[in-house]
């Protein structure tokens, strides 16, 4: 796949810090040890991979559950990664999903994802920056995007460019790990190897950028308390062990996912940052 040619050098940084080679076979061969193949895999068994946020597919579900979505809907997914949260909801709601990411290991894997799973006729997934997507104005009556915002420092040009491709009155949802107290924040982070490539902002910040867009705020929910029981519920369940373990955030994540994942945790039980959701409509 080739690399987007007016990728910024931010944006470089950002698909180099989740390039992934060989990801296909790291989850083939953790399929193969849950005694699944690629004729056999359903969403489930990839979940724990592909849904590469905080609260993993239960964070989806929930957020998802206040969109009102339907099969006549055609989603857009900001930031799509592997394209699990995308699949998820071609596969419940029977609806359209078109995604995009920067990082081309993420984009060619998810979409043979797509393919094992027969969900290529509804999910599509390119290699594109969000900043300037490959869509037509009013594209989509639905978006979505988690735990992207960490990477976008230009949070003004995001909404205004999620603003173009969506329909009046589309209903947008943002599940990003935001800043919600002043505080040294310890790295690396799962989203950056350094405070140079971290763009964590306050709500305050998102609803000032959606509402320059034309955005109208719904809601708005902190979900820190929902975050540590996840990592404690994590942490059981790597303790348990077997073959549930066979694929993870550790599938994706470098050699640095321990560092990453304690700094996350501990400035989440500190207040400094939080997984927050905001719902906005589109006016
Ligand atoms: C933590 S992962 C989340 C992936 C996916 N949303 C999920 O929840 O499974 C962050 C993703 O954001 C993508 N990303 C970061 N900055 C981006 C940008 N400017 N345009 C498109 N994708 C971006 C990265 O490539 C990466 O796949």
């Amino acid at each position: 796949m080739t690399i987007h040619p007016s990728r910024t050098s931010a944006e470089h940084t950002v698909a180099h810090h989740y390039a992934r080679g060989g990801l296909i076979e790291v989850i083939e061969s953790g399929l193969a040890q849950m005694g699944k193949t690629t004729d056999t895999v359903t969403i489930d068994d990839l979940s724990a991979v592909d849904e590469f946020h905080i609260g993993g597919r239960k964070a989806t579900e929930e957020l998802m559950a206040q969109l009102g979505i339907t099969a006549a809907d055609h989603v857009l997914d900001v930031g799509s990664g592997l394209g699990g949260p995308a699949r998820f909801l071609a596969d419940r709601y029977k609806c359209r999903v078109s995604g995009v990411d920067l990082t081309p290991d993420y984009v060619e894997t998810g979409l043979r994802l797509c393919q094992w799973l027969g969900l290529d006729d509804r999910v599509t997934l390119h290699q594109s920056s969000a900043l300037a997507m490959p869509f037509q104005e009013a594209t989509f009556n639905k978006a979505y995007m988690l735990h992207v915002g960490m990477n976008i420092e230009d949070k003004e040009n995001l909404c205004l460019e999620i603003a173009r491709v969506l329909q009046p009155g589309a209903l947008f949802a943002v599940y990003d790990v935001m800043r919600t107290a002043e505080g040294e924040l310890l790295f690396p982070v799962p989203w950056a190897t350094t405070s140079d490539s971290n763009m964590v902002s306050g709500p305050e910040r998102y609803k000032r950028a959606l509402e320059r867009a034309g955005f109208e705020i719904l809601s708005e929910r902190n979900r820190k308390d929902f975050a540590l029981a996840y990592f404690a519920e994590l942490k059981a369940r790597s303790l348990a062990g077997g073959v549930a373990g066979s694929l993870g955030l550790h599938t994706l994540m470098g050699e640095k996912r321990q560092d990453q994942i304690r700094n996350m945790i501990t400035c989440i039980s500190n207040g400094i940052i939080a997984p927050c959701e905001l719902i906005a409509r589109k006016a």
